[in-house]
């Protein structure tokens, strides 16, 4: 195992510039979610140069790259995402965005090129290799549809024996990982409610239906959910985020639209909460004579990590960054990740790297126009993940 690390540290050591490159070459070439099609011929160039196998797909944009010793063998997984986010990139960086109005400002070029480095850097130890690894770059992360379910359903976890993901992380200083045993990142659902009242004149409020008051009083009961009826050792979150409706001042409106999304981490939690939404909209409609359509997509499940995964995950990553360098998360966040539908099929560990370099201004959250990666972790990433692939085998 000694000479393993070694030849791996090696690889990756000659590599490390190279993967600094890549990152700068897809962070300055964006696109969006379902749309990255120059980004999958760019490192499908790369891998096949280097005499990686690579498949695509129909219909989307994924890629799987894949290094095989032993075909009787399983294959360990390394994923990345692809996709960046509709934002107007705001640093002056020599490789900022140069597509307007999109920019990769939640870490996606850096985790493709970690990834893609790995790869390279396993491929150039083939030889000393006991097992096989597989290399899954997928599309559309950032959308509530999320590209995962299109990978599993195309069969890039066929033979997969366990899989690892990494997500940069701008709350630890570059050097550092942050982990987390059981559940990690909620669920997200997204909802749609539509409220149907009867238009009047403003001046004659009694011969309509107020869509506006009835929604007022909607929104008001749907914000009581979480607080009184869902235990509050489960986190939860239900978030409205557009309310639409309404013509003119002085018609009553006949018409709301709401859309929201909701957060869990609790399986059962989870599965109760839409019937309580419903049941709560329904009676209020119901008391004021107006009518609703309430419609509810569950989305990806929480991200659930492999307890045992986790710890082969803190033991390879102490062993490289010294254990005062791995932090435990302890609390879930309310974010979602489709992470979690590769570990819904498959035991693995998701984990953050840590990317923030106050002097470098790396710091800065996720989903800002000054979001930026500090090209130092991607070593950090490439090895963790590489000592991952060495151990699974
Ligand atoms: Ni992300």
């Amino acid at each position: 195992m000694k000479a393993l690390r070694h030849s791996l540290f090696e690889a990756i050591g000659d590599l490390e510039t190279r993967a600094v490159t890549i990152r700068h070459e897809l962070h300055s070439h964006p696109e969006l979610s379902g749309k990255e099609e120059k980004t999958k011929y760019f490192l499908k160039g790369i891998l096949e140069a280097e005499g990686i196998d690579v498949f695509g797909f129909e219909g989307h944009h994924g890629l799987v790259a894949q290094i095989t010793v032993d075909p009787a063998k399983p294959y360990v997984a390394l994923r990345a995402d692809m996709d960046a986010l509709p934002i107007e990139e705001r640093n002056a960086l020599p490789y900022a965005s140069r597509e307007k109005g999109v920019m990769h400002a939640c870490g996606h070029d850096a985790h493709t090129a970690i990834v893609l480095g790995t790869a390279l850097a396993l491929n150039r130890m083939r030889d000393k290799l006991s097992g096989n690894v597989r290399f899954i770059f997928q599309p559309a992360e950032e959308v509530m549809e999320g590209g995962s379910s299109q990978m599993i359903e195309d069969g890039c976890l066929d033979n997969v024996s366990a899989i690892f993901g990494l997500h940069a992380y701008p709350y630890l200083p570059t050097g550092k990982i942050g982990y987390k045993k059981g559940v990690m990142l909620a669920s997200a659902d997204t909802f749609e409610i539509e409220i149907f009242g009867r238009s009047s004149h403003a001046a004659r409020p009694h011969e309509g239906v107020d869509a506006i008051l009835v929604t007022s009083m909607a929104v008001n009961s749907l914000n009581h959910i979480v607080s009184r009826q869902i235990d509050p050792l489960h986190p939860a979150v239900i978030s409205l985020g557009t309310i639409e409706g309404g013509r003119a001042p002085n018609v009553i409106c006949d018409h709301v639209r709401l859309r929201g999304t909701v957060r869990t981490v609790n399986h059962d939690v989870r599965r109760r909460i839409p019937e309580m939404m419903e049941i709560s909209v329904k009676g209020i409609c119901q008391s004021m004579h107006a009518d609703y359509r309430f419609r509810y997509d569950f989305g990806t499940p929480e991200v659930r990590n492999d307890d045992a995964m986790v710890d082969f995950l803190v033991r390879e990553a102490s062993s490289l960054l010294g254990s005062e360098n791995c932090i435990d998360l302890v609390d879930p966040v309310m974010g979602g990740e489709d992470f979690g539908r590769y570990l819904e099929k498959v035991p693995g560990a998701f984990f953050r790297l840590g990317t923030c370099n106050e002097i470098k201004g790396t710091c800065v959250a996720q989903h800002n126009s000054r979001f930026n990666v500090d090209d130092d972790a991607l070593a950090v990433g490439m090895k963790v993940l590489g000592l991952l692939a060495l151990g699974s085998m």
